[in-house]
């Protein structure tokens, strides 16, 4: 099969880092046409610049980093350093490439790459969905150009920000409904599936030792990140998100999940930015695939593989 168009949209952001190098370390399943960046776990120009730091590590600085919009369609921006570190990216210390990122905002050029695609392309997204909503509300067109989008985000369960809501939604639920409303073909992967995916020490030890510069960043990384999420949500190691996104789609079996009809809440301050998935019918038709399960010795499988070849 030929490479799969795919632009990421993301706010590294430890675990988006750990999925820029999954999809950056898969040419062979990948065409990455660019990445996009938004104000999300840190601020826009420090999402920019890890993104663009991720790939140079990878030996990627041909893939292009678009700049995006540096806060939430109608909300004031909340962002995470407390769990991903003042620059984004605790625990690792990556230069910043020498050349400037791309003048371009990233929001002409995803409607300019999805209005002239010559083959339908992916969109995974590992932050708020801010770059999405601006595009669809500026022209709604470039869904004929959208294959699929896989958003990380949303959960049936607790959030993680608030008892309701996800961070990716509880930072912009306005732009999350406008893509869940868009009637794109939609992958929702919340926290339901990715707390199943948690590093343990193993898991960490065997990125660890690939003994490569990837290998010693990403377990630099996942060393502090998350810590968190194990008390907060019980778990028995911290769990690992994004990476997720990519995972599906190089790996589908790794994961199961069923057509639901899903929606997000706007309104209000204890439900804001709540994800709501209840089962189709003739009223209310599917308008997305929740994920529910991951095989998670399988997805760290992939992961070590894959970044030993970086
Ligand atoms: O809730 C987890 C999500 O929010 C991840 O995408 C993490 O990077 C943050 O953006
Ligand atoms: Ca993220």
């Amino acid at each position: 099969m030929s490479p799969r168009p795919l632009i990421i949209d993301c706010d590294p952001g430890v675990d988006d880092a750990i999925a820029l190098l999954l999809a950056l370390a898969s040419p062979d399943e990948f065409d990455l046409l660019g990445i996009t960046t938004v104000a999300g776990n840190v601020p826009l120009a420090l999402t920019t610049a890890n993104a663009r730091r991720i790939c140079h590590l990878a030996q990627r600085s041909d893939v292009p980093v678009y700049a995006g919009c540096p806060r939430p369609l109608l909300r004031s921006l909340t962002t995470a350093e407390e769990i991903h570190g003042a620059s984004g990216l605790q625990g690792a210390n990556l230069p910043e490439p020498s050349l400037p990122p791309p003048a371009q905002h990233a929001v002409p050029w995803l409607i300019e790459r999805l209005t002239t695609a010559s083959a339908p392309v992916t969109l995974a997204t590992l932050g708020p969905l801010t770059n999405l909503a601006v595009a669809l509300i500026q022209c709604p067109a470039i869904a004929q150009g959208i294959d699929q989008v896989v958003i990380m985000g949303g959960a049936l369960g607790p959030g993680n920000v608030t008892p309701a809501a996800e961070f990716n939604i509880y930072v912009d639920p306005h732009a999350a409904k406008v893509v869940v409303d868009a009637g794109l073909p939609l992958t929702m992967i919340g926290l339901d599936v990715t707390h199943q995916v948690v590093t343990t020490p193993a898991r960490l030890a065997d990125l660890e030792n690939l003994g490569t510069p990837v290998g010693q960043a990403a377990a630099g990384l996942l060393r502090h990140y998350g810590q968190i999420d194990i008390d907060r949500h019980g778990l028995v190691a911290p769990p690992l998100h994004d990476p997720c996104v990519i995972a599906y789609l190089l790996r589908p079996d790794l994961f199961t999940g069923r057509p639901m009809q899903l929606t997000v809440e706007t309104e209000g301050s204890i439900c804001l930015g709540r994800t709501v998935a209840s089962a189709p019918s003739q009223a209310a038709p599917a308008n997305a695939t929740i994920l529910e399960t991951a095989d998670a010795a399988g997805f760290y499988a992939l992961l070590t593989e894959r970044l030993g070849k970086l």
